[in-house]
């Protein structure tokens, strides 16, 4: 075990903590990412020195210098997974390992250190105790949010030799306002979200900056989501702005895009690939091009189409929309398969069904 992962965390409770009445009510309809928890997870790194100062302290700002690295040159990744409440009044997390594995993967390809597996666990764990009065009850969960960035106050460019590893929380509802059956996806003509030999397989926040204007253009047509095609040809469907996409047809066998480098290969896409082939699914690994997917869905091959992430969970989707014409996926409402993924899924996640393959993690 690296040293840094001994990292003992300074505990500094809030001493202005939200009220639990105030608590109780924002609980009862959070949304995504507007409500926050009374603490945050703080870690730092210096070149020479590595990971030191872990603290658990108060929620509050940081104070950047103007010339700090990551407003310039956009040093930063994250991630997003959630803490839900047991049947049995426990807490637990959901392959958090794989996480730890992702943004240290992201780290590399950013030029930033690693955070050890266990620092970077430790830290959830933290968090969670001290802020688990804000898991809600019911369908929702607590969201948390580890990200790290470059905190030099330093223009030249260069990796930076300073940065800060933070958790913060926010307990969440359903991702898609109203918890719609269905959402509707828009296909992305004018922009691509990531290249061979870019970042695109990274989850850092210079990909979705890079999205905003593509998912500000499906809002503007009426969808929830775009959906992002291949940079080279602009033929094949990658990806969601910030979810992964499966197609179900109707011989019973699955498609999804292959990990290639330019999506994100998702925690949720992998679980849900093993949780088909589980159930005698064939699943295929293979590019899938927008003609196809018109024609499919034209002659009825294609039966469901889903999203799928932390955020999302399984989302099904009904409508898709393009320059070249809209269609509608089967009902346009999800299906069987869908619901059923979807239900081993969350089930696993949320303690109902048993966890056969080891993927829960139980904070307490
Ligand atoms: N693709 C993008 C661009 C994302 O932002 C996400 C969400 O994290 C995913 C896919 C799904 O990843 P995961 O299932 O690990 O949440
Ligand atoms: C997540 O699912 O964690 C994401 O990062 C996606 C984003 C839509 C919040």
């Amino acid at each position: 075990m690296n040293a840094d992962a001994k990292l003992q965390f300074s505990i500094e409770p809030n001493p202005a903590a939200v009220a639990a009445a105030e608590r109780a009510t924002l609980l009862e309809d959070p949304g995504f990412g507007r409500v926050f928890t009374d603490h945050m997870v703080t870690v730092k790194w210096t070149e020479g020195q590595g990971w030191h100062s872990a603290k658990v302290e108060a929620r509050r700002p940081f104070q950047l210098d103007p010339a700090c690295a990551v407003l310039h040159y956009a040093q930063e990744i994250f991630e997003g997974m959630k803490a839900y409440r047991a049947e049995d009044g426990g807490i637990t997390l959901f392959r958090p390992e794989q996480n730890a594995r992702r943004f240290n993967e992201s780290a590399r390809r950013m030029a930033m250190p690693e955070v050890p597996e266990e620092l970077f666990l430790g830290a959830l764990d933290a968090l969670i105790k001290i802020d688990e009065a804000w898991i809600p009850g019911g369908e929702g969960s607590l969201y948390l949010r580890p990200f790290m960035f470059a905190s030099e106050t330093f223009l030249g460019v260069r990796p930076a030799a300073e940065y800060i590893f933070c958790v913060i929380a926010c307990p969440v509802g359903a991702y898609f306002k109203g918890g719609k059956k269905a959402v509707s996806v828009w296909v992305s003509d004018d922009y691509t979200r990531a290249a061979p030999g870019g970042t695109g397989a990274a989850k850092c926040g210079g990909n979705y900056a890079a999205s905003l204007i593509a998912q500000a253009e499906a809002i503007k047509h009426g969808c929830d989501q775009v959906v992002f095609l291949d940079a080279v040809e602009h033929r094949w469907v990658d990806e969601l702005g910030g979810m992964n996409i499966f197609f179900l047809f109707d011989d019973g066998s699955i498609q999804t895009p292959p990990l290639t480098g330019t999506i994100l290969p998702g925690i949720t896409r992998a679980s849900v690939i093993e949780l088909a082939r589980g159930k005698g699914i064939t699943v295929h690994e293979e590019p899938y091009s927008i003609d196809q997917w018109r024609a499919d869905a034209a002659s009825g091959k294609l039966r469901e189409v889903f999203a799928c992430g932390t955020a999302a969970v399984v989302t099904p989707i009904g409508q898709v929309k393009s320059t070249a014409g809209d269609f509608t996926i089967g009902n346009g409402g999800g299906g069987e398969t869908t619901d059923m993924l979807k239900d081993a899924l969350v089930g696993i996640q949320r303690g109902r069904i048993e966890d056969a393959k080891g993927w829960v993690r139980r904070v307490r």
